[in-house]
């Protein structure tokens, strides 16, 4: 479902992402495993058309995403859910996930109402705070929420930034199964994480970045029995 071939992403005169290349095929879990300044953050960034290649190619669905809007991205499909479970505090939790809809048209009123609903059914916490303000919510709920937000655009290929970072360890075992629970319902995913553990209970196929270039990639069920070399340059075990 999506290609990305010798990517090379530059800051001014610095190449932070080389010649990386991996894929994400339709309906599986693909983890792109890093440390701090890995690059994660600016291959999804790229992804979502918020920074241009200098090199590479970024295929979705066969067709070669060069120049696109990151609004065209998001109505492709490819929708990210930012690190750092960034929401809108001063807004109520019904307000941001309504934002979330804001690429689809008014005529589609009723599926986005639908859509809140499922929302609310895979996160009851938010139906309970739908009225209250984003900022009264817990980090594990923010992130939630910002998930949340993300399926409102109705993706297809979810783009997940470290959505266990900052959480509690209860926190943390909610979001694998919001991830596993995404997936069966027939999602694709790109989960970016530092969390070892998390990539190995959810990835059928984990990528290591170093330094912006893939290492190597491995099974994610395997990724557990090798934490030795993980370790190394990653945070944390098992979750
Ligand atoms: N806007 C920017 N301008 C210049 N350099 C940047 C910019 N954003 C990030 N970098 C640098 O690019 C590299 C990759 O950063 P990136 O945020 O993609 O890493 P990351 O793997 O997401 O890290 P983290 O796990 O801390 O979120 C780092 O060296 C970072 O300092
Ligand atoms: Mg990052």
């Amino acid at each position: 479902m999506l290609k990305v071939e010798h990517l090379s992403v530059w800051y001014d005169v610095t190449e932070v992402i080389r010649d990386v290349t991996f894929e994400v095929p339709e309906n599986d879990v693909v983890a792109l495993l890093g440390g701090n300044g890995a690059g994660k953050t600016t291959i999804l960034n790229t992804l979502s058309g918020l920074l241009a290649p200098r090199a590479g190619t970024i295929t979705v669905d066969g067709n070669v995403v060069k120049g696109w809007h990151p609004q065209t991205i998001v109505k492709a499909g490819m929708v990210q859910v930012p690190q750092g479970r960034f929401v809108w505090p001063g807004m109520s939790v019904e307000d941001n996930l309504a934002l979330g809809a804001i690429t689809r048209p008014r005529s589609d009123r009723e599926a986005i109402a639908a859509d809140m609903d499922e929302v609310f059914d895979m996160f009851p916490v938010l139906k309970e705070r739908r009225r209250g303000f984003a900022a009264s919510l817990s980090g594990g709920e923010q992130q939630m929420l910002a998930i949340g937000r993300a399926l409102m655009a109705r993706p297809r290929l979810l783009l997940m930034d470290e959505p266990s970072h900052g959480l509690s360890p209860l926190m943390v075992r909610q979001m694998v199964v919001a991830i596993r629970r995404l997936h069966e319902r027939g999602m694709t995913i790109l989960l970016v994480e530092q969390n070892v553990g998390v990539a190995a209970a959810v990835s059928k196929l984990a990528y290591v970045l170093v330094n912006g270039e893939i290492e190597f990639s491995t099974p994610g069920a395997e990724l557990a029995d090798n934490p030795d070399i993980l370790r190394s340059y990653l945070g944390g075990g098992r979750y």
